[in-house]
């Protein structure tokens, strides 16, 4: 495997990041990418001038998987969006190797922090179906992984959960937060 930028020019990577998009949000987050028309929007919007796009590609060139992010507070923190890796070669040290590589390259870029927001719409955890008023923190404390939801992957990779947007998905269906320094 190596890890590549992902540029405007490879039509062929940008229209398998889209379909991975489509494919890998389908189940817990249908609302994300429904259809490839949004996700190349999405992939489009990635490639930006100013933003990092790396690529995953196997030794045949095809895609396993992707990452964006975006540079925020003056430069200091990136946002992470999007991260997703073709469902065929999840579970594989793919998704952890995109993490270490961008993290890298927003360090080359000056930035301290990597930030996200990793939604649960889905009843994944045991912060979806609640109310998280008033003592917020102390059900963040108490979050349990009921469905897979990433916020254990990233954890893995050293993120820590920051903070929560309660009902940001409507209802119940919060928006979790996670950063980690590295700068
Ligand atoms: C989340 C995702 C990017 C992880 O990529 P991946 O290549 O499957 O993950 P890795 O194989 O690198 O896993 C690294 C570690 O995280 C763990 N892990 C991966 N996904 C996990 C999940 N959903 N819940 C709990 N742990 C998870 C793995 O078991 C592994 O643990 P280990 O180091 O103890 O062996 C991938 O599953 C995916 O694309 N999912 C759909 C889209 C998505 O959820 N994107 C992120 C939304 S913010």
């Amino acid at each position: 495997m190596k890890i590549i930028d992902l540029s405007p020019g490879q039509p062929d990577l940008i229209e398998q990041a889209a379909r991975q998009l489509v494919d890998g949000f389908r189940q817990h987050w249908p609302n994300a990418w429904p259809d490839m028309e949004s996700a190349r929007q999405e992939v489009h919007e990635a490639l930006e001038a100013g933003k990092i796009a790396r690529a995953a590609l196997d030794d045949e060139g095809r895609l396993l998987g992707w990452v964006g992010a975006m540079p925020e507070y003056d430069g200091q923190a990136w946002e992470l969006h999007p991260l997703v890796v073709d469902p065929a070669f999840q579970g594989q040290g793919i998704g952890q190797a995109l993490v270490a590589d961008l993290e890298n390259q927003v360090k080359t870029c000056g930035g301290a922090t990597i930030f996200l927001g990793t939604d649960d719409e889905d009843d994944m955890t045991s912060l979806s179906g609640v109310d998280l008023y008033p003592n917020v923190w102390e059900h963040i404390a108490r979050i349990r992984n009921l469905k897979g939801h990433p916020y254990e992957f990233y954890q893995k990779q050293g993120y820590a959960i920051v903070g929560v947007i309660p009902d940001a998905n409507g209802a119940g269906k919060p928006d979790i937060i996670m950063s980690k320094r590295v700068g």
